[in-house]
Order: structure tokens, then C-alpha cells, then sequence
């Protein structure tokens, strides 16, 4: 496909900014990145820290057919998508936490933030994958959780912006093209092989759940074995954490 790539200087979010370019019905992919975000948008309504010129901040506009539900698989899906590319990078032991945070074990290396842009016509939904990778970070105020970089990890090698773009960006497309094709099937090992809570004593926020995590089913929900069964936690707006 086409891609329509633009890198700006300073953005509020990459988000925001391919929301308001994003055009229906053009057959090539809004790409947008830029050098820092004066209000960039994590989860759950938090601000994601995006200092100049130290991190990759990277939104793309995909279009899919299905219905709204093929975003609770997406997620996921792209998180493996974004492992693959750090990996193929040297980036040994990519983690995933369920949904989409990517992780090391010393910390979050980098988020994904899923919005709906809109439904083009009946079934054919419109996609904003905001993507964020922390990069040469080397300070961060405010952050209520242990967070890691590509260069503080992995310092003997040269970590270039640029080329963890261009494999993200590919990775994407790959694995937006196999998702549309095959749906979500071939995506569960990949992402459950790299489980940061695989076997970890864990609760869903709120209480509703505790177990012991058990990987995920064919459609992306989390798996809890409870002791008395495997109870799923359904995608969206619950979020899980080590006990
Ligand atoms: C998370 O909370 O883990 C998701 C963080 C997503 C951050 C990226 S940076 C590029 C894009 N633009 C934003 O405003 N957010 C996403």
C-alpha cells in the first residue's frame, strides 16, 4: 500500500493530528510522527511523557471490515506487530502485557493507544493506532510505574528513530493485512508466548477477578485460573496487575 507519511517538528498528540486528517475513503495509510507531543495521550485518560527528540511517536489511520468488534483482536495484534519490528532491531525479551503494553523485564518500554475514528459505511471502521516507544528517555517526572528505553537496555547498540519507524510501520502493515485476511487465530501464540503474566499471581483493577494468569483465548480475552476454573477477562476497559 501507499503510505502517506508525515513528521512534524511539534504536535498536541499524533493521535489527534491523523483524527483530524484522516480521510475516508483514500486508498492510501496516514502516517503521522512527530519530534515531541505537547499533549500526548496515554490510556485511561493519562498523559504520555513525550520528550523532544529522545522517543518515536508514531500514529497510523488503518480502515477495517468487521464491525467494531475487531479492535478488542487489534489490540493485541498490534502489539505483536510492534515486539516483532524491536526484535528484528535486537531487542531481546520484548514483553507484552495484556492488552498491548510493551515491556522489558526492568520495565514499560512503550504503549499503544487504540481510537475509533469512525465507521466509514456499514462494517468498515476507520482506526487511529497511536504507538509510542521510549527511545533514549532519560528522565521521566511523574511516571507511577517502572519504565525502561530501548538505549538504557540495550546500550551497545545504535538506536536510530528512524529505522524503529520504518520496521514498526512495516510490522503494522504486515500484520494489519494478516489480521484483515485470517482474523486473530495466528496471532495468539506470538502474543502469548511473550506474557509478561503467564503463571503470575494476578488481579483484574476493581476485584472483580484474582487468579493465576493462564495466556489468552481465540479472541484476546485474558485468561484467570481462579482454582476452581479459567475464567476469561473480557477486553476493554479492565486492566490487570501483578499481585
Ligand atoms: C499507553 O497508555 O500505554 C498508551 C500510550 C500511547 C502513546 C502514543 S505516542 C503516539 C500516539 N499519540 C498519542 O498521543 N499517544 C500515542
Amino acid at each position: 500500500p501507499r503510505i502517506d507519511l508525515r513528521v512534524l517538528d511539534q504536535v498536541d498528540s499524533t493521535n489527534a493530528e491523523l483524527a483530524r486528517e484522516f480521510q475516508a475513503g483514500s486508498d492510501s495509510i496516514p502516517v503521522v510522527i512527530a519530534d515531541c507531543q505537547t499533549e500526548g495521550r496515554g490510556r485511561r485518560g493519562r498523559t504520555w511523557q513525550s520528550p523532544r527528540g529522545e522517543n518515536l511517536y508514531l500514529s497510523m489511520g488503518l480502515t477495517f471490515h468487521g464491525g467494531f468488534s475487531v479492535l478488542d483482536g487489534l489490540s493485541l495484534v498490534l502489539g505483536v506487530a510492534v515486539a516483532n519490528a524491536l526484535e528484528s532491531l535486537g531487542a531481546d525479551d520484548i514483553g507484552l502485557k495484556w492488552p498491548n503494553d510493551i515491556f522489558l523485564p526492568s520495565g514499560k518500554l512503550g504503549g499503544i493507544l487504540v481510537e475509533l475514528q469512525g465507521e466509514l459505511q456499514e462494517g468498515v471502521v476507520q482506526v487511529i493506532c497511536g504507538i509510542g516507544i521510549n527511545v533514549h528517555m532519560s528522565a521521566a517526572g511523574n511516571v507511577d510505574q517502572a519504565w525502561d528505553s530501548l538505549s538504557r537496555a540495550f546500550p551497545r547498540h545504535e538506536w536510530s528513530r528512524n529505522l524503529i519507524a520504518g520496521a514498526i510501520i512495516s510490522a503494522v502493515l504486515d500484520a494489519a493485512h494478516e489480521f484483515s485476511e485470517r482474523g486473530f487465530v495466528d496471532f495468539r501464540e506470538p502474543w502469548q508466548r511473550r506474557d509478561i503474566f503467564m503463571g503470575k499471581k494476578i488481579s483484574a483493577r476493581g476485584g472483580e477477578a484474582a487468579g493465576t494468569g493462564a495466556g489468552i483465548d481465540q479472541g484476546g480475552n485474558y485468561l484467570l485460573d481462579t482454582g476452581d476454573g479459567i475464567v476469561p477477562v473480557r477486553a476493554g476497559e479492565i486492566s490487570l496487575r501483578e499481585v
